[in-house]
C-alpha cells in the first residue's frame, strides 16, 4: 500500500532538502508544492497580470499548465507555452518570483486550484509510481498536513528558531559574506513569513501532526528524526 508523508514548515526550516532526502531514502516521489506556487507566480508576472486584481490572477493561473517532476534526485517544474514545455526549475527561484509569491498564494481561488492539482499528483504517485519507485510521496509545503493531505499516513511540522532559519536561508540564497545582501535576504524572509502567516497556519502543529524542531540538529540529524516519525 502507498505511503503519504506530509511535511509543512516555514522558510529555512529545511523542509525542502529534508523532504527530498526522506523521499529518496524511502524510494518515494517528492512533491514541492512551493515550486508550484512559484511557477504560477512566474507565469502571472510574465503575462503582466495586475497582482492586486485577485480575480484576474486566479483566472490566469487556471490557464497555466504545470508539469511537475517528482523525482527526489532531480525535482523539476515546467509550464507549456504554445505547445512547448518551458522548464522553470531555476526561474522560480529568482528574487522577483520570491518577492511576489506570497501575494499570489494568498488568493483563495489560486489555492483551491493548486490544491486540486497537488492532490492529483499525490494520487498519481500512489497509484502509478515511477520505475524503481515505491508507491507514495513525501509532499512538502505550508498546508499539506492541514488542507492538501490531512489524511496522510504521516504528518510532520518542521520548525526551527527564527535566527537559525534566517541564517540557513541567507547561506542558501547567497553564499556571500556581503552583510547588506544578507540583511536584504533576512528582511525578505521575515516579510514573506509575515504575509504567509495570514494565508496558512504553518507555524503551529495541527492535531495529530508531529513537530520536529531542527534548531539544534544538522541536516542528517533532521532527516533521521523525520524517518523516525515515519517509522521506517
Ligand atoms: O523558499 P521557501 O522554502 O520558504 O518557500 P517555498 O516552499 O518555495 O514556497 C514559496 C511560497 O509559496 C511560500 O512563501 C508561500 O507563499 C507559498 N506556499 C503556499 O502558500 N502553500 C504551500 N503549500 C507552499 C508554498
Amino acid at each position: 500500500t502507498a505511503l503519504v508523508v506530509a511535511v509543512d514548515g516555514p522558510s529555512g526550516s529545511g523542509k525542502s532538502s529534508v523532504s527530498r532526502a526522506t523521499a529518496a531514502s524511502l524510494g518515494l516521489a517528492f512533491l514541492d508544492t512551493g515550486a508550484m506556487y512559484r511557477a504560477v507566480t512566474w507565469a502571472v508576472l510574465e503575462a503582466g497580470v495586475d497582482l492586486s486584481d485577485a480575480a484576474a490572477v486566479a483566472a490566469h493561473v487556471r490557464t497555466v499548465a504545470l508539469v511537475v517532476g517528482t523525482d527526489p534526485q532531480a525535482p523539476t517544474v515546467a509550464t507549456v507555452v504554445d505547445g512547448a514545455e518551458v522548464d522553470l526549475t531555476d526561474a522560480v527561484r529568482t528574487p522577483r518570483v520570491t518577492a511576489n509569491v506570497s501575494a499570489v498564494a494568498a488568493v483563495p481561488a489560486v489555492r483551491q486550484d493548486l490544491v486540486l492539482r497537488q492532490r492529483a499528483l499525490i494520487e498519481a504517485a500512489c497509484l502509478a509510481p515511477g520505475p524503481g519507485r515505491e508507491p507514495g510521496v513525501v509532499a512538502e509545503g505550508r498546508d499539506i498536513t492541514t488542507v492538501v493531505a490531512p489524511d496522510a499516513d504521516v504528518r510532520v511540522l518542521l520548525t526551527a528558531e527564527e535566527s537559525v532559519r534566517l541564517a540557513r536561508r541567507a547561506r542558501q540564497d547567497l553564499g556571500t559574506a556581503d552583510t547588506e545582501a544578507l540583511e536584504a535576504t533576512r528582511r525578505g524572509v521575515v516579510e514573506r513569513d509575515r504575509l504567509d502567516a495570514r494565508t496558512t497556519a504553518f507555524t503551529t502543529a495541527a492535531d495529530g501532526v508531529v513537530t520536529v524542531d531542527s534548531t539544534t540538529l544538522d541536516f542528517d540529524g533532521t532527516v533521521a528524526a523525520v524517518l523516525e516519525v515515519v517509522g521506517r
